[in-house]
C-alpha cells in the first residue's frame, strides 16, 4: 500500500519570516501521516527553523537540493551530511529548473541519489521531457534513460524507498497535462523500476506527477493508478490551497 504523497516546493521563494508565518497557517490542520504523507521543500538556509517549528506537526521537511560530498573544500555548497544532520528526510535531486539552469547532468543526478541515501535520507528524484521530445517521440527514450541513470549503483532495498516525481517541463508553471498524459509518464517510470529491479520494488516506489498541479485538477491526477502523489510548486506558495491539497481526500 502507497501512502499517497503531497510535496511543495517551494523553489526560491520566501524569507525566514514568511515561512513560519506559512507553518502557523497551517498549524493543526494536516491530515494523519497514516493517510497522506505531506511534504515541504524549502531553501537549506532555514530548513532547521521549520523543522524546529513543525516537530510537533505531521508534516516533513525536505530540500531542493544537495551536494554529493559530504565534506570538503566546496565553497557555497550543501553537505548532505550537514543536511541529515539537521534531521531532513527527503531531498529533491535532479529538478528540471537544475538540469537547465545548473548545468546539473545524469552522473550529478546519480552522485546526488547515492550521497543522499547514504546519509539516510530520501531522494525525489525529478524526470524530465521537453515538448520538443514529446512531439518528436522520444519521450519513452528520454523518460527511461532518465531513471536508469539516476539509479545506477542504487541497491533493490534503496530503490523501494526512492520516490521519483515525473515533471514534464512543458506542464511547469503553465497548463497541467492531461490526467492521462501524467499517467502515461508515471506508468513508464514504474515500468522501468520493474526491469531494472523487480515488480515488488516497482509496486514499493511512489511516483508523483509535477507541473501546474492545483487543487481543481489534483484529484483526477491521484486517481490514476500510476500516480501516488504530487509535487507542487506554485499553488504550493499559499497556505489556503497547501491546506486544499494535501486534504484533497
Ligand atoms: O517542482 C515543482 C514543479 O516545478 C511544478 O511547478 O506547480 O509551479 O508548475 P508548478
Amino acid at each position: 500500500m502507497r501512502i499517497p504523497f503531497v510535496a511543495a516546493n517551494w523553489k526560491m521563494n520566501k524569507t525566514l519570516p514568511e515561512a513560519l508565518e506559512f507553518l502557523n497557517a497551517i498549524r493543526g490542520q494536516l491530515p494523519p501521516e497514516s493517510e497522506v504523507e505531506s511534504l515541504i521543500c524549502a531553501q537549506s538556509l532555514f530548513l532547521s527553523q521549520m523543522l524546529f517549528a513543525t516537530s510537533d506537526q505531521p508534516l516533513k521537511i525536505g530540500a531542493e537540493n544537495v551536494y554529493w560530498k559530504d565534506s570538503g573544500a566546496y565553497t557555497g555548497e550543501t553537505s548532505p551530511k550537514a543536511l541529515a544532520s539537521l534531521g531532513v528526510d527527503y531531498v529533491i535531486i535532479g529538478h528540471s529548473e537544475r538540469r537547465k539552469y545548473f548545468r546539473e547532468t545524469d552522473e550529478m543526478i546519480n552522485n546526488k541519489v547515492q550521497a543522499v541515501l547514504k546519509n539516510n535520507m530520501l531522494p525525489i528524484i525529478c524526470v524530465d521531457e521537453t515538448m520538443g521530445q514529446r512531439e518528436a517521440n522520444e519521450k519513452v527514450h528520454w523518460v527511461v534513460s532518465q531513471v536508469i541513470e539516476a539509479l545506477k549503483g542504487v541497491s533493490p532495498e534503496e530503490a523501494q524507498k526512492i520516490t521519483i516525481a515525473y515533471e514534464p517541463s512543458w506542464a511547469i508553471g503553465t497548463a497541467a497535462a492531461t490526467a492521462k498524459q501524467a499517467e502515461d509518464g508515471c506508468y513508464l517510470i514504474r515500468q522501468t523500476i520493474a526491469d531494472m529491479f523487480s515488480d515488488e520494488c516497482a509496486e514499493q516506489v511512489r511516483i508523483l506527477y509535477g507541473g501546474s498541479v492545483k487543487p481543481n485538477n489534483q484529484a483526477e491526477l491521484m486517481a490514476m493508478p500510476n500516480i501516488d502523489g504530487v509535487l507542487v510548486g506554485d499553488a504550493s506558495l499559499d497556505p489556503a490551497i497547501f491546506l486544499k491539497l494535501v486534504n484533497y481526500q
